[in-house]
């Protein structure tokens, strides 16, 4: 069988360079050419040095707005949000799939995505045709999609365990306080003084506040695939850790026994989502280099308790899922080209 040939935009990020790590390995697709935006111009591997493969590391990085091939059906875009909707709206009217990994298309109006982003965004005429892609919860709407809007990192963290509970009502919407950690591979590749070595290392900091972006985005698919509004507080970390993600939830109005019931039936089919026996909770290290959710619960009260749930944010929180949902687009097993197994220790 041939395979599919795909392009990623933003290859040189470090969500770029995942999708090329997991693509390369991909049966069904094959990466036919590389964007890049200061880098352009030079071969693939002299920025990425993790690149094994030398075909792939001999590619000379295009501009990332210069047209692509018709025989390239879908487009991978890794770009810094309000970098990508401008390019995507010329990508889509050329005719291509497009899984966007920023937050360029994750909401569902240009009011939201001002509020959130402090931007007008320059196409809202696109937004009708974007899919939410948080996989396991939109499968049957991802598959035919032109437009995926690949979820945020720590959206993807939350939503997995909050929506099942909603749906079912299970909590009480008002009280979802989200304590969050991320590795700095989440703020990207690029050079920014609070993320220096001296900086991060042997410390931890909240950011973001008094409302991190990432809060109506989780605002905005809570209400439309939970079926209820949510009162989510959201605080996340820094840490000094490369990779990963956890989010502490801390929830009430119902028992996390019934929690862990749920979830346990709503995902007992899922390869990527792990619950973990009642009572025991996740680390980074078990999902470190997985595509998998790890998420674990325990009463703290009566009529409260805590969710723990962790991802590696460059794969289940970012180009994981979007190889995810390129499977599902495109019609190949959902898991082809990913693992659930951790890089461990
Ligand atoms: N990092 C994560 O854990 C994570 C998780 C979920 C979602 N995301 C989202 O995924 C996207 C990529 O994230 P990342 O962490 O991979 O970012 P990154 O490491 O900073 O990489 C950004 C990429 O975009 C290119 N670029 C920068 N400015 C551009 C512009 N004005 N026009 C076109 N291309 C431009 C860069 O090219 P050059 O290197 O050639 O300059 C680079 O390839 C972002 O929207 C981010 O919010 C990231």
């Amino acid at each position: 069988m041939n395979r599919t040939p795909v392009a990623i935009l933003g290859a040189t990020g470090y969500t770029g360079a995942e999708l090329i790590r997991l693509l390369d390995q991909h049966p069904h697709f094959e990466i036919a050419y590389l964007g890049a935006h200061s880098q352009q111009g030079k071969r693939a591997g002299e920025v990425i040095t993790s690149i094994g493969n030398p075909a792939i590391a001999n590619m000379i990085l295009q501009a990332s707005d210069t047209p692509i091939p018709d025989s390239i059906p879908l487009i991978f875009t890794a770009l810094p949000h309000g970098a990508s909707a401008n390019i995507i709206a010329s990508l889509i009217n050329n005719g291509k799939r497009v899984i966007d990994l920023s937050a360029d298309f994750r909401h569902q109006s240009s009011q939201t995505y001002l509020e959130a982003y402090q931007a007008e965004h320059p196409c809202p005429e696109l937004f009708p045709l974007a899919i939410y892609g948080l996989s396991e919860l939109q499968r049957d709407r991802i598959k035919n999609c032109q437009l995926l809007a690949n979820p945020g990192c720590y959206p993807t963290s939350l939503l997995l365990p909050l929506i099942p509970l909603l749906q079912k009502r299970l909590i009480d919407p008002n009280y979802i306080i989200v304590d969050s950690k991320s590795g700095t591979s989440g703020a990207g590749r690029s050079a920014k003084t609070n993320l220096l070595y001296c900086e991060i290392n042997e410390g931890m900091s909240a950011y973001g506040l008094p409302r991190h972006r990432h809060n109506w985005e989780m605002e905005e698919w809570a209400q439309c695939l939970g079926g209820l509004t949510a009162n989510i507080h959201f605080v996340p970390h820094i840490i000094p850790m490369t990779r990963g993600m956890m989010s502490t939830i801390h929830l009430q109005g119902g028992h996390a026994q019934a929690w862990h019931e749920t979830l346990c039936a709503t995902y007992q089919n899922e390869p990527f989502i792990q619950i973990l026996p009642y009572g025991e909770l996740p680390s980074t290290h078990h999902v470190r280099g997985s595509n998998r959710c790890s998420i674990g619960m325990i009463a703290t009260g009566e009529n409260c308790g805590v969710i723990v749930s962790c991802i590696d944010n460059l794969l289940k929180g970012a180009s994981g899922q979007a190889i995810q949902n390129a499977n599902i687009m495109f019609g190949f097993e959902e898991t082809t080209g990913l693992s659930s197994y951790a890089t461990w220790p």
